[in-house]
């Protein structure tokens, strides 16, 4: 086991949240569940150092929870003195375990905006929907039946065998979510685009970010879904074999009327503010 500097973090560079949490565990890497050095933004020494003793209260729970097999590390959400990080906003669980992750299925889950769990093995739509219902183990007298993650904006899903049952659950259960990361999903086809997109879903106007890097199954098609979205700015298609430059360049010319977008590198579009 290693501590050392997580790559997703540098210095001042952090997200501005109450408390954050890091625990990465990438597939045949060494953990790296640890505090950057505590490099504050001038304007907000306060918030680092609230993230510093978070992140401490983590390390502890690391260290004390039983090991699993070698490299692999259970989280231990009952580890942490109940109620200690409800400030917690920023979750990043990529490459661990859905046994580590499904510690967030409790009604101790704090209200992310941000969870990041790219890569979980085991991770597909049963798991999802558990993720995403709101907990049954509400005390008596407790009647919050709405979902932890509903305040998520900032969702990040690659890697995951999950399907459009998924997308769907997370449109229903995650009304502010603005940044999607998809890439490296196989399962997901131009009509996930259309059912995030559609009439009436919340998704359709607050999307701002999507990704779709990887996705073999997109196709040009679903670019034209994504002249629906109100607020997109910002869409990855990078690496999709059928995703074409003409295709972006017809996209970049219809959507030129209202907003005006450029290709950064391809198959990458920008809105150009
Ligand atoms: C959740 O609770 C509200 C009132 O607290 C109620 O109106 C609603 O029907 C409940 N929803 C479900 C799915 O139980
Ligand atoms: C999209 O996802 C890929 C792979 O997960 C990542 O390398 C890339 O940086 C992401 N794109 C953006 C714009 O964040």
């Amino acid at each position: 086991m290693e501590w050392g500097p997580p790559h997703c973090l540098t210095p001042g560079s952090f997200p501005s949240c109450d408390l954050i949490l890091l625990l990465g565990l990438g597939a045949g890497q060494s953990l790296t569940a640890t505090p950057p050095r505590p490099v504050l933004p001038p304007s907000k020494p306060h918030q680092g150092t609230k993230v510093w003793r978070a992140v401490r209260a983590v390390k502890a729970s690391l260290v004390q929870g039983p090991a699993e097999t070698p490299g692999e590390q259970l989280f231990h959400w009952s580890s942490i003195p109940h109620g200690r990080l409800p400030g917690l906003r920023v979750l990043l669980l990529s490459g661990c375990s859905w046994v580590a992750v499904s510690a967030l299925c409790t009604s101790s889950c704090p209200l992310l905006r941000t969870l990041d769990v790219q890569w979980v093995e085991g991770l597909k739509d049963a798991q999802m929907r558990d993720l995403l219902s709101p907990p049954t183990d509400n005390r008596p007298g407790q009647l919050d039946n709405r979902s932890k993650l509903r305040n998520v904006e900032d969702l990040r899903l690659a890697g995951l065998d999950i399907t459009d049952t998924s997308l769907r659950l997370i449109i229903h259960y995650m009304p502010l979510l603005s940044k999607l990361d998809l890439s490296y999903c196989n399962h997901v086809t131009d009509q996930s685009v259309n059912i995030l997109t559609a009439a009436g879903t919340t998704t359709r106007d607050s999307l701002t970010d999507i990704n779709l890097s990887v996705c073999n199954r997109v196709t040009d098609q679903s670019l034209t879904y994504f002249k629906r979205c109100g607020s997109i700015c910002h869409i990855d298609l990078r690496y999709c074999k059928q995703v074409t430059k003409e295709g972006c360049d017809q996209f970049i010319a219809e959507m030129s009327v209202s907003v005006q977008f450029e290709l950064i590198e391809e198959k990458l579009l920008q809105k150009i503010s």
